[in-house]
């Protein structure tokens, strides 16, 4: 696998692969004082965000830094696109000052896949690309160490009922699960208001409600989506305090989830309006877990795509 643009960049058992392969970083690394093997020596990894982000530029520094890589964090306010650089010369420019992985978040969907088309050489040289987060489209590493963290909370995928809810429409996170969970076996459905909730959401591998409480009592798994007003123009319908009475995962309804059951949420969170104060602090919450999976997820990726071969690590 040259890039990660996409789930659909995956199979089964190569997502498994990919799971397998962070558990083993974990394991490597557990205890440990000194966080530092030699896997991605002399390698050289830029991240290039056009969106903010905290957790998904960090755990990819991080990764690349416990694995011994050249980490480059390109900061797109003081670059020179901010002098009209085009997205094409900005990717190009960094393909040829060495990069070996590119990792891109961008406000338009699409934007990664383009910039891969445009770094590879017709004789597939040039570097990864992955895809850290575009537009509304997907954020497949997101999706892995949300997956990952299912893994290890629930000892597997297979059969298990996750519901996703919240602002679908706008969500990557959303897409990328919805397509991930399901090719690993499990049921995945889509819980959101009529309002935010995409068109063509038939053709998505999942089951669409609209009544939160009637999933709770049968969910394995329960992930939270934030609002994003910031695609929105403006305002949403319903209103902020109508989407949290209705949608929100307060503590009445934390109540009705099963024991085994988890609440998930990528982050950044917005508490009182998705989730309720104490229920992000819940036991049930994997919130914080799921930053930890992420750093051990995205150094499986990083090595994948730039060794590619299984080894002991
Ligand atoms: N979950 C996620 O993508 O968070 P950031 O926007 O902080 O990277």
């Amino acid at each position: 696998m040259k890039h990660l643009l996409s789930i659909q960049d995956l199979t089964r058992d190569s997502a498994t692969d990919l799971l397998d392969e962070a558990s083993r970083f974990e394991q490597a690394l557990a205890g440990r004082e000194v966080r530092k093997l030699p896997t991605l020596r002399g390698r050289t990894i830029m991240t290039v965000f056009y969106e903010n982000s905290t957790r998904t530029r960090v755990s990819f520094e991080v990764a690349g830094k416990w694995m011994s890589a050249d980490v480059i964090n390109v900061g797109v306010s003081a670059s020179s696109v901010s002098k009209g650089e085009s997205l094409r010369d900005t990717a190009m420019t960094l393909h040829r000052a060495g990069a070996d992985a590119l990792v891109v978040r961008h406000p338009d969907s699409g934007a990664a896949h383009l910039i891969a088309g445009w770094t590879t050489a017709a004789d597939g040289t040039g570097p990864s690309v992955i895809n850290a987060g575009d537009g509304t489209h997907e954020h497949p590493t997101q999706a892995l160490l949300d997956a990952y963290t299912l893994r290890q909370r629930l000892g597997g995928l297979d059969g298990r009922r996750v519901v996703i809810v919240g602002d679908v429409l706008h969500s990557r996170v959303a897409r990328s699960n919805a397509l991930l969970l399901s090719m690993l076996g499990a049921e995945v459905v889509l819980v959101a208001p009529p309002t935010l909730m995409p068109v063509g959401i038939e053709t998505w591998p999942v089951t669409v409600g609209y009544n939160l409480d009637a999933e709770l009592p049968s969910a394995d798994a329960v992930m939270m989506l934030r609002v994003q007003s910031e695609r929105m123009n403006g305002g949403f319908f319903p209103s902020a305090r109508e989407y949290s009475i209705t949608y929100g995962l307060n503590d009445r309804r934390l109540a009705m989830l099963r024991d085994h059951a988890v609440v998930m949420h990528p982050g950044p969170m917005v508490r009182g309006m998705e989730i309720g104060y104490s229920v992000a602090d819940s036991p049930k919450t994997t919130v914080l877990e799921q930053v930890t999976n992420g750093v051990h997820m995205r150094m499986a990726v990083l090595f994948r795509l730039l060794v590619g071969v299984e080894e002991n690590v």
